[in-house]
């Protein structure tokens, strides 16, 4: 009997020089840093400069990297177009997934011939950057459109993160803001080869391209199960409502075996080690808005949780609240972390094109045994073919 690995859990499929996940250590290293280190003195467009190039820029480089960033920030006509052509009420993955097609046909238009689609490695970097300083303006609009609100054209006299904001709320936010938004896409950056980084692997080893890549990862990162986990986070905060409620929940939640939504980890078992640096953001958050009620809910059920079931946080556990307390809409939460972990699949995307092998894995069949159509009479080439598979196989 072959050996399955069901969910590929515990295979090492490839190398990765781009980030090491050691549940043994509860640590998170981005070409080598420590994720919590970056995330206390780092800007997301440094990190995300270090993910593509291995190295932390330079002023000058930091310089380039934010001129580019800031030249592609502004909503493009087409990609508002299709937007506009999707009801306001699909979920915003749909919207985004949406805009990142239409970017890539617009940036891949002309090239004809399918082996030229995949590109050069500096023409995968340009269009990485490209794509990361155009998705902020996909995922504001998305937000403001659901609720009726006008498109707000970026400022280029603020960072990534605060333009981000900007373009969201309309307004200029809070320095406490701006940095605990700023570490959460630090730390939803990268994270090796979860489902949409291999999705999006699995897809460059094609030697499709790399906005078919993306498309392709942010269709798997719409699961519950993967990012789409910190939106229902925020489910499970409404439906608990306040801290006392949080046993009696917990009571019904486990007798009916739910899962409970920004708990568990495929990898970490004793915990996720972005979680502390989350949970820190989130706490100045708190402190900002005023909100104890959210800590007190936040801590009750972790607590209790981890209690009863041993089962630790992961990083949707703080950012689906802390993201609440910015005002962003709960449907908008997974669209964030695509924002973020743009950067991470474009760094593997690469990765996986300078390094290829196509990836096929082999299945046990278990289906019915070989039968016929009745009536049907195979004519002399089909016979002929069946008698040499090896020249037939496809
Ligand atoms: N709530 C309740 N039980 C959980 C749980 C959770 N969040 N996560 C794991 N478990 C339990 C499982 O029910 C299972 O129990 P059993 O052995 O009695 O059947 C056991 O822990 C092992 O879980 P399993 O689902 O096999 O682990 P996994 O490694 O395949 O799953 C996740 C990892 C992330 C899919 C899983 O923990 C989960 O669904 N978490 C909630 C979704 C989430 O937060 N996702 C974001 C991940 S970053």
């Amino acid at each position: 009997m072959t050996d399955i690995k069901k969910g590929l859990a515990g295979v090492t499929v490839d190398e990765t020089a781009v980030s090491k996940v050691n549940p043994e250590t509860n640590s998170l290293l981005y070409r080598g840093y420590p994720v919590q280190e970056l995330a206390a003195t780092q800007s997301f467009e440094a990190v995300a400069y270090l993910l593509w190039n291995g190295e932390l820029p330079d002023a000058a480089q930091l310089t380039d990297l934010r001129r580019v960033e800031r030249a592609h920030r502004a909503l493009t006509d087409d990609v508002r177009a299709a937007i506009d052509l999707l009801p306001t009420s699909a979920h915003p993955m749909d919207e985004v997934r949406t805009a990142v097609s239409v970017i890539g046909a617009r940036e891949t238009a002309g090239i004809s011939n399918v082996m030229d689609a995949v590109g050069t490695p500096a023409e995968n970097l340009e269009r990485s950057i490209r794509l990361w300083a155009q998705l902020p303006a996909v995922v504001a609009y998305g937000q403001r459109r659901r609720r009726g609100e006008e498109l707000i054209e970026p400022r280029d006299d603020l960072d990534y993160a605060a333009n981000f904001l900007w373009m969201t709320f309309g307004e200029e936010a809070d320095e406490v803001v701006v940095d605990a938004f700023t570490r959460s896409m630090i730390l939803y950056a990268e994270h090796s080869f979860n489902a949409s980084t291999f999705t999006a692997r699995v897809i460059a080893s094609t030697l499709s391209d790399l906005y078919s890549a993306v498309v392709g990862a942010i269709g798997a990162l719409k699961g519950p199960l993967h990012g789409g986990a910190n939106e229902a986070v925020l489910h499970v905060f409404t439906e608990i409502g306040s801290a006392e409620n949080v046993g009696p929940w917990l009571d019904t939640a486990l007798a009916e075996k739910r899962k409970i939504m920004g708990f568990g980890h495929r990898v970490y078992k004793r915990g996720d080690s972005r979680v502390p640096t989350m949970k820190a953001a989130l706490d100045t958050l708190v402190a900002h808005y005023d909100r104890p009620d959210v800590a007190a809910l936040y801590d009750a059920l972790e607590s209790q949780f981890v209690e009863r079931k041993g089962i630790y946080p992961n990083l949707d556990y703080p950012s689906g609240p802390a993201y609440d307390l910015m005002g962003f809409d709960t449907l908008t939460f997974t669209p964030l972390f695509v924002a973020a972990r743009v950067t991470g699949w474009t760094a593997h995307i690469r990765e996986q094109q300078a390094s290829n092998a196509l990836i096929r894995p082999l299945s046990e069949y278990v289906g019915a045994d070989e039968r016929h159509i009745e009536g049907y009479v195979p004519d002399a080439d089909a016979l002929e073919a069946q008698e040499r598979p090896e020249e037939a196989a496809g």
